[in-house]
């Protein structure tokens, strides 16, 4: 049997990144903008982005970060807190450059502490979201620290997506970077309304990635990965072609000595060659056919956003993935680094 040499696509779009900011822009805005044309953008820069007038400065230094010649929009977010007033979330819908409003439990992952503490404090927002059909983009954790670092996506699921889409049946959600079969089963069960993201780590990855041969910083993030149960149920209902799953990398920079620490941060760079990483993905599950849908198509269709014009290639030439990049005065160590992946950008 001869396998597939290249693949084109739709030109794809990345539904959940951190750019981070200031001299890190300049180092990972190009290697999203050579894959990806727009991309949400997540506001929990320190400190947050927590009003429209902010948003418009960050999209500003994205933009000036964008190599000539490539065309690049970045669709930026706000950082619900429990301040969030009803009038601001209306000033976004107003400014025609914010697609979404990003939930983090305070407490839950890399610069949340200034998210929301309980959701009924963002009942006035979201009350104002639901009315102007801006979604809400959900970071799933339960935070209480009783709850296992494993469970957490599932105890959320339960105790706070579920109650909170009864509260606003009309509201749009995604569901970011899902990690389990639980959130699997209940976005695919969920409605029209209801979307999930799906980082390239969660589907080539188990937990036991974390500890091949000692401890594995560079394969931490949040959600933490998962079992190998939990990866292939994921992969299956992408495998289905399922329409409200799409591409969201998460690729979160961290400099190498935040990772390589007594106490590394959570996040995982795959900027570099994310399209890549997903085709590698698809193609072990026998479902390259569906990547153009996931990486082009449902996003567009979620978000009620037009498909891109164009299409880009990649072809079968593996290549070795340097063991860093340049971050700012630092470096960031890429996911796969010094290793083979299969694809290439043409
Ligand atoms: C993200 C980051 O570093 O900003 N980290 C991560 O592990 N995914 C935050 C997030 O999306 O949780
Ligand atoms: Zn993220």
């Amino acid at each position: 049997m001869t396998s597939v040499q290249t693949l084109t696509l739709r030109y794809p779009d990345d539904w959940h990144l951190h750019l981070r900011d200031g001299d890190a822009l300049p180092a990972v805005v190009p290697h999203t903008a050579q894959r990806f044309a727009r991309a949400i953008v997540m506001p929990n820069l320190k400190p947050p982005v927590t009003t429209t007038e902010q948003a418009l400065a960050y999209r500003s230094r994205i933009l000036a970060a964008v190599p000539h010649g490539a065309a690049f929009t970045p669709l930026m977010t706000l950082y619900l807190t429990d301040d969030t007033t009803a009038d601001e979330i209306r000033r976004a819908r107003d400014s025609g450059i914010v697609y979404g409003v990003k939930l983090y439990p305070a407490g839950a992952t890399t610069h949340s502490d200034a998210g929301v503490t309980h959701v009924r404090h963002a009942y006035a927002a979201l009350e104002a979201m639901q009315q102007a059909g801006l979604p809400l983009l959900v970071h799933g954790e339960a935070t209480d620290p009783d709850v296992d670092v494993f469970d957490r996506e599932t105890v959320f699921i339960e105790r706070t997506l579920a109650p909170l889409m009864k509260d606003f049946p009309g509201l749009k959600i995604v569901l970011e970077h899902i990690t389990t079969a639980d959130a699997a089963a209940f976005v695919r069960e969920g409605g029209e309304l209801l979307g999930a993201t799906v980082t390239p780590q969660h589907i080539l990855m188990n937990r036991n990635a974390l500890f091949q041969g000692g401890i594995r910083p560079h394969h931490y993030c949040l959600p933490v990965l998962k079992r190998e149960r939990h990866r292939q149920a994921i992969m299956d209902v992408l495998a289905e072609g399922h329409a409200r799953f799409f591409l969201g990398t998460d690729s979160a920079p961290h400099p190498r000595g935040a990772k390589e620490s007594a106490c590394g941060c959570a996040g995982i760079y795959s900027a570099h060659a994310a399209l890549e990483l997903y085709a590698e993905a698809f193609e072990a599950a026998g479902a390259l056919q569906h990547l153009e849908a996931f990486a082009s198509l449902n996003g567009p269709r979620f978000y009620g956003l037009p498909e891109n014009e164009g299409t880009l290639t990649l072809v079968r030439d593996p290549w070795e993935v340097p063991q860093a990049y340049p971050l700012g005065g630092d470096t960031v160590v890429p996911l796969r680094a010094g290793t083979h992946i299969a694809w290439r950008l043409k």
